[in-house]
């Protein structure tokens, strides 16, 4: 991939201008032109010390730092010496200066009953969604009482705490909890299946588990408690007990299935109701002071081996870049009217930047919304909450994936223009590359062809923003990311860290530290080191870059335009999976011998997983089974058990040998040209072991 040069009929010429604060309706914008943008981020790269210094302090710190970095590639200390707390930043201090009344968040359960207080407007809103909103003075005295109950169940600083819960604030309560006493968090997407929460409750060495009985999706109930139940039945089978279960109850009502009194054992596990342990705990708990660099929470990422990635951030680097990203990207602004909704889920890394800390540390209002833009579900699944919802709660900023965008085009246009959209000022990308269609429907339909568009590009490694568009300052062209982020040295180079030129396809990585940089994968030293550090260095000085695993090419304006990933995981709706996670899933079926995934374009997923499977024949005979759909179907619900519906594979392809090299590495290059009907295969095949296993691969499937 890298040195290859873009054909210039594929290049997107379109170009949008940033608007006027006065066209678009704001007040001003924090980052008003390109040449103020220009000027902002040369000085952060030169003087990176003075720049990060400054927006460091707009967070507010118990004891100020000595130094801003110490700095031994791939090692980064920023901020060494200073002392803050993220529950104080996100919710104390608003309190503390006077603005305890304000709304913190809005939340929208997914049900709805029937109105019953007020006439609807019209038919649309005759059934009324479950509202609450919780100011910062409601959040300082809940995260307070949950911490309480917390360290009560013995959570002490630098403990990790593993949340696996719907989208509820008690949610967003829990995760502050945790940090108000010091405590990290490691929190699960409630979509993930217990095999998943049990591999990372061990590997992140959590004892306690805040969890709910069910949250609500499309108008199912996800069985989050039973998925934490047998989780723990896993976990002890490997030798780890989790001491306490904290459980929301959030479904009861409809699912009393879930029966336990706090203090029931499960195993050796002890069983708490939050509304026994946490409602009637003491809401005094000041904020520990913690370390500018103690771990603030896990992350777990898909990586190209089997066993996810604990992304660990600290307090003081990610807090300070994600107040500042989301405070230029989304241009946030206190008192001025602003509502911040990102539709993304708090279990991904968008929901802990962009949900929950930066419009939180920004005193920006955060809109929640707990289940899917289909419910209620209309005609052939439509469904048209989000723009209900954003009409109704008269949000400003909305920040959404592609992938989503690209289900609300098929669901047509007559949904959005239903609805009043008007509030509408910024709206946001983010997860995956957005095709300059989607890009160009957002633009029109939801944006009535005013609101700036900001594509961000970033990783869970990064902690925030590292490509983005500022509205008021950077033109915008559909589907590319635009200019780094200000205090990023991007670049694109070839593998021997040369700068490549103008449309040359290569390698993105990051030149100097930046505060929002992960600093470690969890327990696993050698694969921070390899995945990240390994591979560029300055071919002058030989330091260390940090390695994306995307690929870019960066266009004659200084554009960037992300390709994609050219490591072994795959974007399926803009979550990443890794290959080999979905393999060992399949491998572990026992009529499977071996199995090898590879991605294949999707339409509205961006991709989908596409699984070759050879069988077990004695198996098949044993059991009397026949390599047929009944079979695929099974082996999908399998991989949908072990690791979640994420991962369900859209085709399961039958095979009697797997194309290897000689060495015996599966070559799944060419097994993408196969899942994807590419007719010519142009790739290099020198070093295949066995080239009549590609010709059959494509006969056995039809
Ligand atoms: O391939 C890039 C893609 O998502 C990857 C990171 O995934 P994750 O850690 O799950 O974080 C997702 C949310 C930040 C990247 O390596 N990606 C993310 N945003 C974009 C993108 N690709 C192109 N354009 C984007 N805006």
């Amino acid at each position: 991939m890298t040195g290859q040069s873009i054909s210039s009929s594929l290049v997107e010429r379109r170009t949008f201008p940033a608007p006027s604060a006065a066209k678009l309706g704001v007040g001003r914008f924090h980052v008003e032109s390109l040449a103020d943008y220009h000027r902002l981020h040369a000085r952060s790269i030169a003087d990176p010390a003075g720049f990060w210094g400054e927006e460091a302090a707009k967070l507010s710190w118990f004891k100020r730092w000595d130094r801003v970095l110490d700095w031994q590639a791939p090692d980064a200390r920023w901020f060494v010496g200073g002392t803050l707390n993220a529950c104080y930043n996100c919710v104390d201090r608003h309190v503390q200066d006077g603005h305890g009344e304000q709304v913190a968040i809005v939340w929208e359960g997914e049900p709805l009953s029937p109105r019953t207080h007020h006439p609807a407007p019209d038919s649309r809103y005759a059934h009324e969604p479950e509202l609450r909103t919780l100011t910062y003075r409601d959040l300082q005295q809940q995260t307070s009482r949950a911490a309480n109950a917390l360290r009560a169940m013995g959570v002490k600083k630098g403990d990790v705490v593993t949340i696996y819960m719907p989208m509820v604030p008690e949610l967003a309560v829990a995760i502050l909890a945790c940090v108000r006493i010091g405590a990290a968090h490691s929190v699960i997407f409630g979509g993930f299946a217990p095999h998943a929460i049990s591999e990372r409750v061990m590997d992140a060495h959590s004892r306690v588990i805040i969890t709910a009985d069910g949250g609500y999706r499309r108008g199912d109930i996800v069985p989050l408690l039973k998925n934490v139940q047998e989780a723990l039945e896993q976990t002890a089978n490997h030798g780890h007990i989790v001491n306490h279960v904290l459980c929301l109850k959030r479904t009861a009502h409809q699912a009393p299935s879930q029966r336990f009194s706090t203090g029931d054992h499960l195993g050796a596990t002890v069983m708490h109701w939050w509304h026994d342990v946490v409602d009637s705990a003491s809401d005094a708990c000041p904020c520990v002071e913690m370390d500018s660099e103690d771990m603030l929470f896990l992350l777990y990422t898909s990586g190209s081996t089997g066993k996810p990635k604990g992304i660990l951030h600290t307090t003081g680097g990610y807090l300070t870049y994600v107040n500042m990203t989301a405070r230029l990207t989304f241009n946030l602004m206190p008192d001025s009217g602003q509502l911040f909704w990102c539709s993304a889920d708090i279990g991904w890394v968008t929901g802990h930047s962009y949900v929950l800390y930066g419009p939180l540390m920004n005193r920006v209002p955060t809109l929640m919304y707990e289940g899917a833009p289909n419910f209620p579900t209309m005609e052939n699944g439509r469904g048209d909450r989000f723009w209900s919802i954003i009409a109704r709660h008269r949000v400003t900023h909305f920040y959404t994936a592609p992938t989503a965008i690209r289900t609300f085009m098929k669901w047509g246009d007559d949904l959005p223009a239903r609805h009043d959209m008007s509030s509408l000022r910024i709206l946001g990308s983010v997860g995956e590359p957005i095709n300059p269609e989607a890009w160009m429907w957002f633009h029109e339909h939801i944006g009535r062809a005013k609101c700036p568009i900001v594509d961000t590009y970033w990783q869970t490694e990064t902690g925030g923003h590292v490509c983005t568009p500022l509205p008021g300052a950077i033109a915008t062209k559909p589907g590319s990311c635009t200019v780094p982020m200000l205090g990023i040295d991007a670049a694109i180079v070839n593998e021997q860290g040369q700068e490549l030129g103008p449309n040359q396809g290569g390698l993105f990585c990051i030149r100097k530290p930046w505060p929002g940089m992960l600093r470690g994968v969890y327990g696993n030293r050698e694969r921070f080191i390899s995945n990240y550090w390994g591979r560029l260095k300055d071919p002058h000085t030989g330091e260390p870059w940090y390695f994306s695993a995307d690929g870019a090419r960066r266009d004659e304006d200084g554009y960037f335009w992300i390709q994609g990933r050219i490591d072994d995981v795959i974007k399926v709706s803009g979550h990443l999976l890794g290959t080999m996670e979905v393999e060992s899933a399949l491998v572990s079926h026992p009529a499977v011998a071996e199995a090898a995934v590879v991605g294949v374009p999707h339409e509205i997923k961006g991709s989908a997983i596409c699984a070759f499977v050879t069988l077990k024949p004695a198996w098949l005979s044993r059991n009397g089974r026949a390599p047929d759909d009944a079979l695929r179907k099974e082996l999908g619900e399998h991989v949908v058990r072990e690791v979640g519906a994420l991962a369900r594979p859209e085709q399961v392809r039958f095979a009697e040998g797997l194309p290897k090299t000689r060495s015996g590495k599966i070559m799944r290059r060419l097994l993408r040209d196969v899942a994807a009907g590419v007719e010519k295969i142009t790739q290099d095949t020198t070093t295949l072991e066995d080239f009549s296993v590609v010709a059959k691969l494509r006969t056995d499937d039809e």
